[in-house]
């Protein structure tokens, strides 16, 4: 197994996967050892960074929707299916130069489920993970899960992405020059808080306010789960537009590390 860790940057679509790539690049060839930058979103117009591999130098996004008569996401997992089968070359050009980089960054597309479920999204995972540390960098837009519905929405899917793929995961809060994500982590660390968050959530039409009902037992069985999944997350709050809180991320990047040289 090659050292340098692998990171693969998922989230929502606007989530700021793109500026946090690109953040994390120029923090990177500041701090330690240029990274190594693959870009797997065939749809992308512009790419604000330089990549050493990009999915669109080998399939084009725009030929594969006409020749194979599909729309937009068919298109994009048809493109990953195509780059799949050049894995192997990929991972052998990213082995050779493994001395050059302390950690290879990888963007994804915009529409996660392409990514993730796909069985090229996984085929292109599990080649990185059996060579390199590779981690999950779960990508949430602060702001926009600030209230407990969307936020419990979005922890549910990263939940969903570590069971899918079983890779270490890293859950970034993203945005936080516009709001901190002080109140995830409390939410994350004392149920009891969220659901009172939850009980005075306008978005909830008064379902939870008597503390009965069907939200509120799904609620109960959701937080022993969840209280599980949080354990073995580490967290980060960041701003990709700033540039705060990337030396903590990649604090936790170590950490997950060696925690992964550990078990794999
Ligand atoms: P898709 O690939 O299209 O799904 O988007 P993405 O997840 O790559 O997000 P992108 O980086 O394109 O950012 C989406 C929007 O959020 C853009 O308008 C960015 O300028 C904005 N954005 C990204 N990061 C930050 C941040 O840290 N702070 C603020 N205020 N805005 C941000």
């Amino acid at each position: 197994m090659v050292n340098a860790p692998t990171v693969i940057c998922v989230g929502m679509a606007g989530s700021g996967k793109t500026t946090f790539m690109q953040r994390l690049n120029s923090h990177l060839h500041s701090k330690k050892k240029p990274p190594y930058v693959i870009n797997l979103d065939p749809a992308v117009s512009k790419v604000p960074f330089g990549c050493n591999i990009d999915i669109r130098d080998s399939v084009k996004y725009k030929k594969v929707m006409e020749e194979y008569n599909l729309g937009p996401n068919g298109a994009i997992v048809t493109s990953l299916n195509l780059f799949a089968t050049k894995i192997d070359q990929v991972i052998n050009l990213v082995e050779k130069r493994a001395d050059n980089f302390s950690h290879c960054i990888i963007d994804t597309p915009g529409q996660i489920e392409c990514f993730i479920w796909s069985a090229s999204g996984a085929i292109i995972t599990e080649a990185f993970a059996s060579t390199f540390p590779t981690i999950i960098a779960y990508i949430i837009d602060t702001p926009r899960s600030s209230s407990p519905t969307t936020f419990i929405s979005n922890m549910l899917y990263a939940c969903s992405i570590l069971y899918k793929t079983k890779l270490p995961m890293i859950v970034v809060f993203n945005k936080t020059d516009v709001e901190k994500a002080d109140f995830a982590k409390e939410w994350m660390q004392d149920f009891e808080k969220f659901q009172e968050s939850l009980r005075t959530d306008p978005n909830m039409n008064g379902e939870f306010s008597n503390g009965s009902g069907y939200m509120s037992s799904l609620v109960n069985s959701m937080s022993l789960m969840l209280e599980e999944f949080y354990s073995t997350l580490d967290v980060v709050a960041c701003s990709a537009y700033t540039g705060e809180g990337f030396d903590d991320f990649l604090n936790a990047i170590d950490k997950k590390t060696e925690e992964y040289n550990e078990v794999y």
